[in-house]
């Protein structure tokens, strides 16, 4: 039995060596959500995508209002031969000190319910995380930072995914997933590699998705803006660090 276990039928180990020597060789994958989506049913998904209905404003970006809404857990992941096992952590601020923006700043998240952190989705998307994270590293044991982030666009008021601008988060790896992108025109993400020219692509169905070396290279993503009337823009970021060892 592969890394991923048996759901993962859409997605051989041969595709996840691929995507590692991708990772590699550039710093980032690109990853079709048709393919992703083969790793949960899509009855999960359904499921898994409801508790981006239930995200309080994110007030430390905002004071209260505005267009990003958000919350946070902590998982740790051991990847074994069959399934990996999750254990969940104790909810903490989040901290960047290497961002400018947000240095010195213990930002509050409110915490990602249990339910959702242990959820078939989430599983099969960390699992597939970490599981990558272990094919280009060797490592097993992980310790994920995990985000829900919903960005709202008015007709006053563009969504902005990265606030910080282009910039590096400070893990690993992050595994960058869209859940839903509803009436959403913009965000379009860039990948900088130390060398050569910036890739850019726009995450458009649900599990397009990006893994990044957040050590080898930057990233940013433009602004969103509504197609109508309200740009939804659903993620799912997973940061990814070794476990028992400082993010
Ligand atoms: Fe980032």
């Amino acid at each position: 039995m592969g890394a991923f276990g048996p759901a993962a039928n859409g997605f051989t180990e041969h595709a996840l060596e691929e995507a590692a020597a991708d990772i590699a060789r550039s710093g980032y994958t690109a990853l079709d959500g048709g393919r992703l989506r083969t790793l949960l049913p899509a009855d999960v998904l359904e499921t898994f995508s409801q508790f981006w209905n239930d995200l309080p404003a994110d007030e430390a970006l905002t004071g209260g209002g505005g267009y990003r809404y958000r919350r946070y857990g902590r998982v740790r992941v051991e990847v074994g031969a069959e399934e990996p096992s999750f254990e969940v952590l104790p909810h903490t601020t989040f901290r960047q000190d290497g961002i400018p923006l947000w240095r010195g700043a213990e930002r509050e998240f409110a915490p990602i319910e249990e339910k959702a952190l242990l959820h078939p989705g989430m599983a099969a998307l960390t699992g597939f995380d970490t599981a990558l994270a272990t094919a280009i590293s060797g490592r097993r044991s992980w310790e994920l930072g995990i985000h829900q982030i919903r960005m709202v666009a008015g007709q006053d008021e563009d969504g902005l995914p990265t606030p910080e601008g282009r910039h590096r988060d400070g893990h690993w790896y992050i595994g960058m997933h869209l859940l839903s992108r509803e009436d959403c025109q913009g965000g379009e993400s860039t990948i900088y590699p130390e060398q050569g020219e910036p890739a850019k692509f726009t995450l458009r169905t649900p599990l397009d998705s990006v893994f990044v070396d957040d050590r080898q290279v930057t990233h940013e993503v433009s602004p969103t803006k509504p197609i109508q009337h309200t740009g939804i823009r659903d993620m799912l970021l997973v940061d990814i660090n070794p476990g028992g060892e400082a993010r």
